[in-house]
């Protein structure tokens, strides 16, 4: 059993990470319906929480399936960081994390997310004063430092768990890298084989499938992994993960018809959460992988990401399960997307 402060998960926890736009409510639950152990809010602005701005606070919601659930907030202001930590507590979730990994220009430049990897006294600072202003346990997720030559994540490792930090998820990266390259776990089993490091280690970076799970697993020593990308219209991950840790077997893929049945669950709580727009929009993104795999699907993918009425999405999915029903579906490798491929440094 892996433990932070009070919270028990099993064996080896499998997380689902914080995505902007992804890991909204609907998603998380058909995640937690699939294996996820524990999964974090995409992150939200301190700034936005105490300005009251609506979208901030939507983003706070959860639906009571999904638990256990961490809020992440991002930002460089300890005194409008303890205020957010503070809002967060009202909500009551499992946990509260910070986000000291986002490496998007806007952010970086406010001094929040992965920029304040350059001023490790700034990071103890937002922390502690995060700590000392909710009753939650906290969590952090940041990178490996900021660039190649400043890889001060064991440094960083120590000074948050002196704070009073609980987990920390490491994403194998650092800022500069953005998501080239291939993340580097060496120094996150550095960090979990520190003999003055007690809290849970969690890894973060490019797993793909279950075989690199248990391999990452092994050669790395962590306490548990967080999957982002690997994740999105493809929940089942999780399961498949646990199936192959627990049995040294692949799991059969998700059938036709459980796709399509997930698919539409997923759009109903979509729907329910976000509103007709909202909601429609949303799902955008995951009927890619959802459906991925059936041959001629491209037309039928591309009537689902531009109707706009439910009952035509609805009934497009129907047409998929009754033209592919008893299509034997083979395991088929995930793609991972370099979201920030053209974002600016
Ligand atoms: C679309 C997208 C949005 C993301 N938004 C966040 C975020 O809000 N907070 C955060 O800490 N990381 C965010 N990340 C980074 C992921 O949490 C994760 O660290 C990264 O994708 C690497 O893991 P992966 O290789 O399993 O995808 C985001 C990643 C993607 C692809």
């Amino acid at each position: 059993m892996v433990k932070i402060d009070q919270i028990s998960l099993p064996d080896f926890p499998l997380l689902l990470a914080p995505m902007e736009d992804v890991s909204d409510p609907p998603f998380r639950v058909v995640c937690k319906a699939n294996g996820a152990d524990l999964m974090y809010t995409e992150f939200i602005s301190s700034e936005g929480l105490i300005r009251d701005a609506i979208k901030c606070r939507k983003k706070l919601d959860i639906f009571d399936e999904e638990r256990p659930v961490g809020i992440q907030i991002f930002g460089g202001d300890e005194e409008r960081m303890a205020m957010a930590a503070k809002i967060v507590d009202v909500t009551q979730p499992e946990l509260l994390d910070i986000n000291f990994g986002c490496p998007v220009k806007g952010i970086v430049a406010k001094g929040a997310g992965s920029g304040v990897l350059k001023n490790i006294q700034l990071m103890t600072r937002l922390t502690d004063a995060c700590v000392k202003s909710t009753s939650l346990p906290v969590t952090v997720k940041t990178r490996l430092g900021w660039d190649e030559d400043t890889k001060n994540i064991e440094e960083v490792a120590e000074r948050l768990q002196d704070v009073g930090v609980k987990a920390l998820t490491i994403h194998g990266r650092t800022r500069c890298q953005m998501y080239k390259g291939e993340a580097d776990w060496s120094l996150i089993a550095k960090v979990k084989n520190n003999p003055r490091i007690h809290i849970p280690i969690f890894g973060n970076g490019d797993i793909d499938s279950p075989q690199k799970a248990l391999e990452y697993k092994n050669r790395y020593g962590v306490d548990g992994i967080m999957i982002g990308r690997a994740a999105i219209g493809y929940p089942w991950i999780f399961r498949e993960i646990r199936h192959f840790l627990e049995t040294g077997e692949m799991m059969a893929a998700p059938t036709v018809a459980e796709r399509v049945e997930v698919c539409k669950q997923h759009l109903q709580k979509s729907l329910q959460w976000k509103g007709p727009h909202g909601g429609i929009y949303a799902m955008r993104r995951h009927y890619l992988n959802y459906l991925k795999g059936l041959p001629g699907i491209k037309e039928f993918r591309s009537r689902l990401v531009t109707l706009d009425v439910p009952d035509e999405i609805n009934a497009v999915l129907d047409e998929v399960l009754r033209t592919y029903d008893g299509f034997e579906m083979e395991y088929t490798p995930i793609h991972l997307v370099n979201y920030h491929e053209n974002c600016p440094l």
